[in-house]
């Protein structure tokens, strides 16, 4: 397909970009190609764990020779309780790299292609060096997946319904946000993604939970929910905005998070007034916010705002 819009484009112009075209464009303008993990090498290892060994940006990829290398072994203690949501250590032979691994029920690959697995066995995080080995908080060797819901509206004039627009000029986009109960953070209200789940259905489920508090609901009301969430985050709304490696605090050698963000756009600006937000499970709060770029979010939420804001705001000056 690319090499017959490639020939087409040399004798005709360009041709009509797709949807995903236009979305990688964007992606690589707001995230550089050459980006190098920051959060993934912060001082002190997140949740009372240890300091990280320091690790300069030259010496962060496994290609460059760091002979002095000394990574911290760090497993936070609630690991050895062996909850449901992390890997058996007794087990961790058997896991399965690379792959859906079928005996966990666990998607193991990554966005980024196939990661190193070391001799002793251990996934390599394919950012390169974090100064912690071991999984850290996560409960997963190699990719611990979430996704994470993007749910924006442009914001109106109440009696009008036309467009706002900021000082510059520029349309302002709404987003559902919560705030995180563990660290007070403003963010995008994504989870984990749950043993042979999909992020498509990861997406709707922590909607639900953290921006509806959908778990205090009757059963009734939940299910309603749930169908009205269906309808709006179906395959024709939800375009991914980002799917790769998160430069999350929690990372370490071993373990790292990727997420799936999805972007459901409410473009008639009424069609999310059936729910009421309130912020449930993880979240203390949920509400409609505005968004400004750089604004601080949780993890990379900031990133896929403003990929989110560039896409949409694209369709809007159609
Ligand atoms: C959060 C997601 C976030 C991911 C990576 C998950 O725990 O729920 O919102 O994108 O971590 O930081």
């Amino acid at each position: 397909m690319d090499f017959f819009r490639a020939i087409w484009s040399l004798f005709f112009g360009n041709p009509e970009l797709t949807q995903e075209q236009k979305m990688q464009a964007i992606r690589s303008r707001v995230i550089p190609q050459d980006f190098i993990h920051k959060v993934a090498r912060c001082e002190t290892y997140p949740g009372g764990g240890p300091k990280r060994f320091v690790v300069p940006d030259a010496c962060v990829d496994w290609e460059v020779t760091f002979a002095k290398y000394a990574p911290v072994f760090y497993e936070a203690p609630i690991l050895g309780k062996q909850p449901v949501w992390a890997d058996d250590p007794k087990e961790i032979r058997k896991i399965e790299y690379n792959r859906i691994d079928k005996a966990c029920n666990v998607d193991r690959t990554s966005a980024h292609g196939v990661y190193v697995v070391t001799q002793e066995g251990f996934p390599r995080n394919p950012l390169g060096r974090t100064g912690i080995e071991g999984r850290g908080l996560l409960g997963r060797y190699g990719p611990n997946h979430a996704a994470d819901p993007v749910v924006t509206r442009w914001k109106r004039n109440s009696e009008t319904h036309e467009v706002e627009h900021d000082a510059d000029g520029n349309p302002i986009l709404q987003f559902v946000a919560i705030r995180r109960k563990d660290n007070g953070l403003w963010a995008l209200p994504g989870g984990m993604v749950d043993p042979g789940e999909v992020a498509s259905a990861t997406v709707k489920r922590e909607f639900g939970e953290e921006a509806l508090d959908a778990m205090s609901l009757s059963e009734a009301e939940a299910e309603k929910v749930k169908q009205d969430l269906d309808e709006l985050f179906d395959a024709e709304h939800a375009v991914v905005v980002y799917k790769g490696y998160v430069d999350d605090p929690r990372n370490t050698d071993n373990a790292w998070m990727e997420t799936t963000a999805v972007s459901i756009h409410d473009s008639d600006g009424h069609l999310f007034d059936k729910f009421k937000l309130q912020g449930g499970d993880d979240a203390s709060d949920a509400k409609w916010a505005d968004y400004t770029p750089g604004m601080e979010l949780y993890a990379s939420h900031t990133n896929f705002m403003a990929i989110a804001y560039e896409f949409r705001r694209g369709q809007l000056e159609q």
